[in-house]
Formats: C-alpha cells, structure tokens, sequence
C-alpha cells in the first residue's frame, strides 16, 4: 500500500470536512450534508459519505476524498496535502515523500520562510533591539500573553537579520523574492528585508500556517501606517481573513462571527473574551470571505470603525454577507450617545469587556443601521425624500431571503421611514418587475435562486392575492363569484375574508386591508405580497380566472366526496330513501361537471 492509501485508511474524511464545513448527519447511514465550501450556497448539497470515504457537492459537482478536499479548501498540491493530514494526525511521513514538483516545492520553501521570519521577529521583539515597540506596544495597553498569543514581532531596522537569516538556510534568491519577505535593491547587487522598523502581525491560513503579515509602523512619519505582504503562491488576499484560525471554534460555539476593520481591532476584541472575530486584511470584503465565514456560522455582526471610511466600507459588505446569506448584525460604537469615536480596540480598553460584549450582544439587525444611513442622507421632512430613503434601502431588503422576514423588515422599515405601506408595496412590485427585466449580477456572480417557501400558502391563494391587490378591475369581477367555500382552506383565508368585506363596504386600499388584519395575518400577508410579481390588469384578470376555476373545481370535488360518503352511510344504516335523495343530489352535481 504506498503512503497515500495508507493515510487515508487511518482518518476519517467527516473528521477532516468537519474542520472546514459545519456538517449535520442524516440518517443512520454514515451520510452528513452541510453547506458546500466551494460554491454559493443556501441550502446544503454538499454531500459526505463516511461508509465510503468521499465527498460530493451534487450543486456544484465537486467530488473526491479527504485529500482531494484538502487540496481544493485549501489550495494545496498532493504532496502538501499528503503532508499536512499526516502532520495533523500523527503519523509519520516516509523520508522520500519530500516535494519533488516545482509548485510544491517553492510553496513549501515560502510557508518555511515564513515560519523562520515569525520566529526571528518574534525574538526581536523580546530581545534589547525591541525594546521601542514593547513600550509602544505597553502604552498601547498590550500585554505579554495577548503577544505571545498573537505570535506579534518586531522587524529589524538595518532590513538584513532576515535576508541573512534565509541565506544561511540555504533558500535560493528566487525563492526569497518570490516571498515577499526580501527585496531586491535597485542599485548594485543583493538584497535586504522588506519589513524594516515595523511591529509585525502574522497572517496565517486556516489549518494555522503563517502565511503574511502586516507590519504596522511605530511613528506618524511611517508611511505606509500598516505596510501588508504582496499576494504570493501561499498568500491570496482576497480569501484570507485574519485569526480565522483562531477564531472558528468560538464562531461555532457561538454561531456567530464578528467582523472588524483591523488586526489592533481583533486583538483588542478577543481580549475582550470574544474569540469570534475576524477581519479583511486592509482590503474590501470579499464574497470567499464571507463564505469562509458562513463554513463556521450563520451570523455576523459587523463592528467596523465609526467614521465615514467605516460606514462606507459596512455599506459595501452588507449585501456581499446577504448574498452568502448570512444574517447581518450591525454594531456601530460611535452611537451610544457617549460622543466618542472609537474603534472596537478603543472601546474595550476604555468602557472594558463586559460594556462590550454586552453591546455585542444587543446588536441591532444591520437595516435599523442602514435606515438611520438613510435618515441621514435624505430629507425626511418630504414625502419624495422618504421615499428615497426607502429605495436606497429596497437592494439589501430584497435580499432578505425568508420571505416571513423579509415582510417584518418591511413592514417595519415603513414605519421606521413614516413612509405609507401602499407606496411600499408599489415600490416592491416595480422593482420586482425591474428584475424579471434585467437580471441583476452581484459582482459577476449570477443571483442564486429563490430558497423553497417556509409558509403553509400555496401557490394559488399568493397568485390570486397578488392579482386582486394590483388590480381594481380584477377585484370588480373576481371577488363576488369568490365564495367563502373556495377560500375556507387558505392558510390566508382571513385575508380573503377582509376584502371581500372591504370591497363590499366600497373600495379596497393596501393600508387599510393591513390595519384590518391581526398580527399573524398581516405578517402572512406581507409575506405574500412581497414575493411575487404580477403584470397589467389583463394579465392579473386572466391569472385570476385561472384560479377561479381551480378552485371551483376544488369546491366540487369536495362536493361530490361529501355525497358519495352520505350515500355510503345511508345505505349501511338501511335508510333506503335518504340514500336515494342523496344519490340523486350526487347525479345531478356530476351531470352538472360532465355538461361544462
Ligand atoms: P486602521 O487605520 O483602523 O488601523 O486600519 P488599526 O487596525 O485600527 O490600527 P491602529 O489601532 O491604528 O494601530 C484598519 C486596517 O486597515 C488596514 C490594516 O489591515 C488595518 O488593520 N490598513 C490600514 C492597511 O492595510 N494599510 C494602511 O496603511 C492602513
Ligand atoms: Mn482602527
């Protein structure tokens, strides 16, 4: 047996996925399911079966055992994957298993780099020449264990301790350019250290290889403030978060991420006692990594700086967190009425953990934070203004994808604005006409379907609904011919039930029909408007008289059940003549179908 059968014999690959994705176990038969690492995804097709030791994504047909799903998760080549499941399991690796291909072979040479530079950095930072940055890092409020933890350095500022150190590990100059670590001078031959006079913040992936780092400059006259590692073979930026690998155990127990603007931020969270969090490493969110997120939970609260350049950057992240259909907290610190602007860092050295994570805890849903945007942006003393207002909000709300919800948000962002729940409705259906037009695109990224209704209505009542509220003609013809019987059934029968009320009384407006429902109608209600998208008054009519018809038959059938079993329970009783009579009825009524 060579090495590879050998090692996947000893582990198991639901021990191995179960790092990475949250699975759930269906059934008896060694079969788990969880949301796929490799596609966007709301509901889970992600497949892994222990019996036989693979995995499948039936979305996006990606499929293997555990070292496949190694080298896929995490960007590795065969022989890093081989070496990295033998590392984490204990058993040992034959001598001859060493990289042999080109790739393999620079990329081990970069994480083993990288490992030397955090050590060399983490010395200096102890040693005499690191004195400056522990009294920076004193005054800072850091103490020794939140260093340690962090693995934070210092970097020399002759820029040779490292370049000299990799030379006598015998690493080639190609392979210390390609780290990012060594530069080579512009004039004259050799090289020195890239990170010099900085304090250094490692980055690793997520199995806890250092992979980067941040180096953050220790005076104002420091420019860059935070200088960060070029991307290289091991380190792709847009698909790293920062301490995720720290942090996934917490945001599993937790079932919930903290997302946060910078490395001070998260060190200073996680003093807090918040294991949770993670940050973007000076770049934009990205879509990899709010799925990398939601691999561990389901909520993130986004606690980003409180000045513009934060509000704006929380902005550009909700919806990206939406799409990947997480649910999206908001905790912005500025507005506690203190005046003061501070960072999550800030905050928990000046009001101390507990104000914190007590704020953590009270976080609103991200669209009060973005309505109270909007209130500021738009003037709200004006019915046009409002309505801005509202629109501004409409993308990230149609985003909402349970429609129950998505109906409560609704509903309450109406009253949040004063904006009139009718002009609501009539913004929701032109933008959902809007998108039947133009599909929209989120970052190239297709939009993922509709995830399957949660509510007990059916189609027929949501169609018929629809058509009645857009459409006045409609009313006029569909509603007297709507019997009680054919709407008895509805999970919505109370709305029906109003407007036949409301249209017998006189004319029937969106806000009225609201205020006469009790909660769980009205919360059905919105549900059902907000979800679909109807046409002109012909369309309307004509889907209208469809399910007319359906449901006529359906009051029939019904009809005609119920008269077969009293014929049925005469006849067993021997009352001949009420058998008969009911018989008759039962004739009639079916001639009465075949004749139409
Ligand atoms: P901040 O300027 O808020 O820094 O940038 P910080 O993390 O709060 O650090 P302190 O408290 O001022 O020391 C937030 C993040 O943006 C990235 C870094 O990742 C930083 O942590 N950044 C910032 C850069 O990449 N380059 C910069 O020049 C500045
Ligand atoms: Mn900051």
């Amino acid at each position: 047996m060579d090495f590879a059968a050998q090692l996947k014999s000893s582990i198991d690959i639901v021990k191995v996925v179960g790092e990475y994705v949250r699975l759930r176990r269906v059934g008896a038969t060694g079969r788990y399911v969880g949301l796929c690492p490799f596609h966007q995804e709301k509901t889970p097709s992600f497949n892994v079966n222990q019996t036989r030791q693979f995995f499948k994504c039936f979305g996006c047909g990606k499929g293997g055992d555990a070292l496949n799903f190694v080298m896929e998760v995490d960007g590795l080549t065969f022989p890093e994957a081989l070496k990295m499941l033998a590392e984490r399991n204990g058993i040992p690796m034959p001598q001859r298993t060493e990289y042999t291909d080109a790739n393999s072979k620079l990329r081990g040479a970069l994480h083993d780099m990288h490992s030397i530079a955090a050590q060399l950095y983490a010395a200096a930072l102890q040693g005499p020449q690191g004195r400056e940055a522990r009294e920076y890092l004193a005054k800072r409020g850091m103490n020794p264990e939140l260093m340690e933890i962090f693995q934070l350095g210092y970097s020399d500022p002759s820029g040779q301790i490292l370049t000299r150190r990799l030379t006598d590990e015998r690493f080639t100059p190609e392979q210390m350019e390609a780290s990012g670590l060594v530069r080579r001078r512009t004039e004259g031959a050799g090289y020195y250290d890239a990170f010099r006079g900085r304090l250094m913040f490692p980055i690793h992936d997520e199995s806890g290889k250092v992979i980067a780092f941040g180096g953050r400059g220790m005076r104002d006259e420091d420019q860059p403030k935070y200088l960060n590692s070029p991307e290289t073979p091991i380190y792709r930026k847009t698909s790293v978060l920062y301490n995720l690998h720290r942090a996934r155990d917490g945001m599993r127990k937790h079932n919930r991420a903290v997302l946060v603007e910078g490395y001070m931020d998260v060190i200073g969270v996680y003093s807090a006692g918040v294991k949770e969090v993670v940050a973007s490493c000076g770049t934009a969110l990205t879509n990899p990594q709010a799925r990398a997120m939601h691999r561990h939970a389901d909520t993130v609260i986004v606690n980003f700086d409180p000045d513009d350049a934060g509000a704006n950057a929380a902005e550009r992240a909700i919806p990206l967190l939406l799409d990947e259909s997480l649910h999206v907290k908001v905790l912005a610190l500025g507005s506690d009425g203190t005046g003061a602007k501070l960072d999550p860092d800030e905050y928990v050295k000046r009001f101390g953990a507990e104000a914190y994570r007590a704020k953590l805890d009270s976080a609103s849903g991200y669209f009060h934070w973005l309505a109270d945007r909007a209130r500021g942006r738009f003037d709200m003393r004006t019915t046009d203004g409002r309505m801005d207002a509202f629109k501004f909000l409409l993308p990230a709300v149609q985003r909402i994808p349970d429609k129950l919800e998505r109906a409560a948000v609704v509903n309450d962002l109406a009253g949040y604005l004063g904006v009139d729940p009718g002009l609501v409705l009539e913004q929701f259906k032109r933008a959902a006409l809007d998108r039947r037009t133009a599909a929209p695109t989120i970052r190239g990224q297709p939009p993922s379907p509709r995830p399957p209704a949660t509510s007990p209505v059916t189609a027929i009542e949501c169609i018929l609904l629809n058509a009645l509220l857009s459409s006045a003609g409609t009313r006029q013809q569909i509603l007297p011919r709507l019997t009680v019987a054919m709407t008895s059934r509805f999970a919505s029968h109370a709305i029906f039930d109003a407007l036949r009320q409301m249209a017998a009384a006189g004319t029937v407006a969106f806000s009225e029909l609201d205020a006469r429902l009790d909660e769980p109608s009205r919360a059905l209600l919105h549900g059902m408007v907000t979800a679909d998208e109807m046409g002109d008054d012909a369309e309307c009519l004509a889907q209208a008289e469809a399910c007319l018809r359906r449901l006529e038959d359906d009051v029939r059938r019904r009809q005609l059940d119920e008269l077969r079993t009293r014929v049925k329970a005469a006849e067993r009783e021997g009352k001949a003549e009420e058998a008969l009579q009911w018989f008759s009825e039962l004739h009639r009524l079916e001639q009465e179908v075949k004749g139409e």
